[in-house]
């Protein structure tokens, strides 16, 4: 059994600092019997495996694409992981009611999935107005009787996702999955869709470079499992090998 499950975000988390993910990649395949490498990313599959021929990254054990919202292991779909999103999710009542709303504007065909729904916001909001936005979405939802998370990021990135879905959600259910402990999981990330799994009880990671909306929540909840890093992109993760308890 090996002994951590690492789950990153890709685009300025492990990406962005070519020498520190040099450096990383060179850690981790000496540490390959030993660790779990899942990719968590907000692009599909396609789009992440692009980013990963033009990077040099490693080959994962799992990709946890479209935020979270589609799981493949070791080059399979997880056909429990999709059992459990099809729970209360009714994509085209959503998208019907989000029509409607015209400071949304529909991500291309490439970014959207069965269990993915992903909008951009005609003008970006940030802090106050981004939570106003939200919550006005979220009454929007509970009238016409739906439910979805609504996950924001980067100021003007918008996705709708099951509930039960999300990059905490799958990290969770692959922790299980393989049978390992809290604090046997480790996640990295630097924007609003990571935070589901930066919240989570397990070790986080979050890069200097983090995004806004990542750091106003973390300045509320201040997770004891949250190593808040000086240090950029992949720095970040291997700063997080070197000092958390983790091997
Ligand atoms: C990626 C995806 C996009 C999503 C964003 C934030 O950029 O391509 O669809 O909205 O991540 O999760
Ligand atoms: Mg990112």
């Amino acid at each position: 059994m090996k002994d951590l499950l690492l789950v990153t975000d890709l685009d300025h988390t492990l990406v962005g600092d070519r020498q520190a993910l040099a450096c990383l990649n060179r850690t981790l395949q000496t540490l390959r019997s030993r660790v779990h490498l899942v990719y968590a990313t907000g692009r599909s599959l396609a789009g992440a495996r692009q980013l990963q021929q033009e990077e040099g990254l490693l080959e994962p054990e799992g990709w946890a694409t479209g935020v979270g919202s589609t799981l493949l292991w070791r080059g399979e779909p997880d056909p429990a992981w999709d059992r459990r999103l099809q729970r209360c999710w009714d994509r085209p009542a959503l998208g019907a009611l989000l029509s409607g709303w015209s400071e949304l504007i529909l991500q291309p065909t490439s970014e959207q999935s069965p269990y993915k729904l992903s909008y951009e916001l005609a003008a970006p909001r940030m802090g106050a107005e981004a939570r106003q936005f939200e919550q006005r979405l979220q009454a929007g939802l509970r009238q016409a009787d739906l439910q979805a998370q609504v996950v924001f990021s980067s100021g003007y990135q918008l996705d709708l996702l099951p509930m039960a879905a999300g990059k905490g959600a799958v990290s969770g259910y692959l922790q299980q999955k393989l049978g390992l402990r809290a604090d046997q999981v480790l996640c990295c990330g630097d924007s609003g869709n990571d935070r589901s799994m930066l919240g989570g009880p397990w070790w986080g990671v979050m890069v200097s470079n983090a995004r806004p909306e990542l750091l106003a929540w973390w300045r509320q909840v201040r997770p004891d499992t949250l190593l808040r890093s000086h240090r950029h992109h992949a720095g970040a993760i291997l700063h997080a090998l070197d000092t958390l308890p983790l091997l």
